[in-house]
């Protein structure tokens, strides 16, 4: 292919004499488009407070949640992730709270999607936020329930499609739950509900500040997901899970984490050629943040590691960074 290309025929840096040449060959663009925007939303709770592991991030009332949404809005972004923190009162061993009409997450995508209907909501499926042992399913014989899990992960999921969320995302990686969860969405008359399927997500020590956002790792302990998440070793599995959920029923597929998961990331896009979606999760973001904070690095590695995994082959970006980079980029256009 370039067999026939020789210096000084070929000069390739006569494409990167100035920045409007560079822009004119670019093969990656990044857009508001792109970004998706998570948010916290903590129960009996009004206004903000500050996440101690994650800079600059928030966790919001909904009443603050809201004033934020009108933020994101306005930097261009178009998407958010909502994430419930509960209150410790409502968790218990079966994450029950989660299964209950009316509920906290319920209540919060109502206000939100009445206020900013355009908005496109995406909700979590998972049990972690609700259960006093911070495992995203239930546990029978010391063990998470895959089976038992799912039950309630679909009962999660009807709730959560009829209060408006627009995608519904499994993030609990139980076997199976996709086909299930497609089922009763078609049954129930929610034909149009996305299923955005956290396929390919490894068992990773980088969602450390998520959990302390939603108040899980305390839950949690010692204890890992490695039973149900997937081990970083693996490449070929993944494929398999991302195969698995197509079948099943999933509209749009995501890696997680991004960033040591290029691979994945590429891999899945090229196999499959359906919308893939990336989550840049909280450790990757509070590393890059931390290391700009200090000074140690440039703000620009925000917008660098973002590209990267969009030319890796990421359709969308769940980035903690989304608003920034958002707000950013349009100053730049
Ligand atoms: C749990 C869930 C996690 C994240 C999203 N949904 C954490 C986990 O699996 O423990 C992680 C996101 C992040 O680290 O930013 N269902």
């Amino acid at each position: 292919m370039f067999i026939d290309r020789k210096f000084p025929n070929t000069r390739l840096r006569r494409l990167r004499r100035n920045t409007n040449l560079i822009d004119l060959v670019s093969e990656t663009n990044l857009t508001s488009n792109d970004l998706i925007q998570p948010i916290f939303i903590k129960e009996n709770f009004k206004g903000s407070e500050v996440i101690e592991s994650m800079p600059n991030i928030l966790r919001y009332g909904i009443d603050g949640a809201l004033k934020e949404i009108e933020d994101i809005v306005l930097s261009g972004v178009n998407t958010i992730a909502v994430f419930p923190v509960i209150d410790t009162a409502n968790k218990d061993s079966k994450g029950s709270e989660a299964i209950k009409k009316d509920n906290f997450m319920s209540a919060s995508i109502q206000a939100i999607k009445k206020q900013f209907p355009d908005i496109l909501l995406i909700a979590d499926v998972a049990l972690d936020p609700y259960t006093d042992h911070g495992h995203d399913g239930i546990i029978i014989n010391e063990e998470v329930d895959n089976d038992e899990t799912c039950k309630l992960l679909i009962e999660q999921s009807l709730i959560l499609a009829e209060s408006g969320a627009d995608i519904i995302a499994p993030s609990d990686m139980m076997d199976g739950r996709i086909g299930l969860i497609r089922q009763a969405l078609e049954k129930n008359n929610f034909k149009n509900t996305i299923l955005l399927s956290y396929a390919a997500k490894f068992s990773s020590k980088f969602y450390g500040p998520f959990r302390d956002a939603v108040g899980s790792s305390s839950n949690l302990g010692n204890s890992s997901k490695s039973s149900y998440q997937m081990s970083s070793n693996n490449k070929q599995e993944a494929l398999q899970e991302v195969a698995m959920d197509i079948n099943e029923g999933a509209d749009i597929v995501m890696i997680k984490p991004a960033m040591p998961y290029l691979d994945i990331i590429h891999l899945v896009k090229d196999s499959f050629k359906i919308p893939t979606f990336a989550y840049q999760v909280s450790g990757e973001y509070c590393m890059l943040k931390l290391a700009i904070s200090e000074g140690w690095l440039d703000q620009e590695v925000m917008l660098e590691s973002l590209v990267s995994i969009k030319r890796a082959g990421a359709d969308a970006i769940l980035t903690y960074a989304a608003k920034e980079i958002s707000k950013e980029i349009k100053i730049n256009e």
